[in-house]
């Protein structure tokens, strides 16, 4: 671990209200833009429990409301949900929509009417906070592109907004391909109560914070930053073979020879003569491929194959993102499928089978494609949040924290998610 700068802080010693009233209660978190609910997978397995949720998406709804029933959810569009109507929780997340903000989406930026939203999440802080039910930490999930985004200004406002709310932050990126087969690279903003940070914070080389935040860092060296203390990142186990349904020769979702043909036809160059020889030496082996919108011999499209194991990011169809694809050589054959949505739901960790409450799919193959392409990988929250969150409100030790934090005496009660294992 390496440390730049000094960070001097200032006013970073108030108390956070409401910190007694904590004690002995569960772990409850209000969650915001909650899709389908993998923040919500993702901490429940963890011991928490929601106690209020809100998307606007009636299709992701009712799949939310079919895995967590039990949770109070609010389907209106963010803008009008009425603040009193938000109970008080530890926690407060937002995976906000990253169509502004993602380089394939509209580039808006963060204040486009979509990613714009946050500022919305972060007014409803705001109003709990002067209602006493401000929550002490808040988790906030984007694309990779929040830290580059208008040369690091979109990041900076987020984070002087929090700074304003009372909170002290830490900045980290963690790829899904740590725990997954999927390249998936996502910021994680996790806003802790400021008096954690009542020293000057020296920046924590690491991992999950490259250059990028430590030039966040170098730009805003008096915000209140609070770096928890992250282990390394997990090495993958799951082969992408594990993730694939085995369809046999016959299925027919496997394309058929002149779909075979198409996808010959546009493959990239390179791409192609690395197949044809793989199939011409008689290897077999699986990889994924994506379909991009992109000119090439007066084409609009190409497919590029990936040849480390791994699936590209999944997306939804909006804003021009791409469609992915199986492709499987055996024994000098060509088979080419799109992924399934269920191969979708596996790539972000929700276990659908072999757990005592699988998660339960609804709606078409396209609703299943676009919402998982939305979500979050489970396993990378919950790795998120065990080591920072999770641990900062375990740590009543004080060896093991800079400050007095009393933290909850908590008890997590198993969760109807908690047993959960992930593949088979
Ligand atoms: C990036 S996705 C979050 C997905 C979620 N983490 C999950 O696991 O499915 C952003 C979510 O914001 C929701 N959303 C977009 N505009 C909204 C609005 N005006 N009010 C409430 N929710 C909105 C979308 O429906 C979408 O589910």
């Amino acid at each position: 671990m390496g440390e730049v700068g000094s960070g001097a802080l200032q006013n970073c010693s108030g108390a956070v209200p409401g910190r007694g009233a904590l004690k002995s209660m569960e772990k409850t978190f209000v969650e915001f833009f909650a899709g389908i609910g993998l923040i919500h997978q993702a901490l429940a397995e963890l011991g928490w429990s929601a106690v209020f949720a809100n998307d606007n998406d009636p299709k992701k709804a009712r799949v939310y409301r079919e895995n967590f029933p039990g949770v109070p959810f609010s389907h209106l569009d963010i803008r009008t949900v009425p603040w009193d109507s938000v109970p008080k929780a530890h926690l407060a997340t937002a995976s906000f929509p990253c169509i502004d903000i993602s380089q394939a989406g509209y580039r808006e930026g963060i204040h486009g009417s979509d990613s714009g939203l946050v500022w919305t999440f972060l007014d409803c802080l705001a109003a709990l906070d002067s209602a006493g039910k401000k929550p002490e930490f808040v988790l906030l999930e984007n694309v990779a592109n929040l830290l580059s985004l208008h040369g690091g200004a979109a990041l900076d406002s987020l984070l002087g907004r929090l700074a304003d709310l009372g909170y002290a932050f830490d900045v980290v990126q963690v790829d899904a391909k740590h725990f997954l087969p999927q390249s998936r690279n996502r910021v994680f903003i996790i806003g802790v109560p400021r008096d954690l940070c009542q020293k000057a914070q020296f920046f924590k080389d690491h991992h999950v914070r490259r250059y990028k935040v430590r030039e966040a860092y170098m730009r805003n060296p008096d915000l209140p930053w609070y770096f928890c203390d992250f282990p390394e990142l997990p090495k993958n186990s799951v082969p992408l073979q594990r993730i694939l349904e085995p369809l046999g020769d016959a299925a027919p979702e496997w394309f058929n020879p002149e779909r075979l043909s198409y996808f010959w036809s546009l493959l990239e160059i390179d791409h192609e003569k690395r197949l044809r020889h793989l199939m011409d030496s008689g290897v077999s082996a699986t990889f994924t491929a994506v379909r991009r919108l992109r000119r090439r011999r007066k084409r609009e499209q190409i497919f590029n194959l990936r040849f480390d194991g791994l699936a590209s990011c999944l997306r939804t169809p909006k804003g021009g993102s791409s469609t992915q694809y199986v492709v499987q050589a055996e024994h000098g054959k060509l088979r080419v499928r799109r992924l399934l949505g269920i191969e979708a739901a596996r790539l972000q960790g929700v276990c659908l089978e072999s757990s005592a409450h699988p998660f339960k799919l609804s709606g078409t193959e396209q609703d299943i494609r676009f919402a998982f392409g939305d979500a979050v990988c489970v396993p990378a929250v919950n790795w998120v949040v065990r080591n920072s969150i999770d641990t900062i409100l375990h740590a009543s030790d004080t060896r093991r924290t800079p400050t007095q934090l009393p933290l909850l005496e908590f008890n997590p009660k198993p969760s109807h998610a908690s047993n959960a294992t992930r593949l088979p």
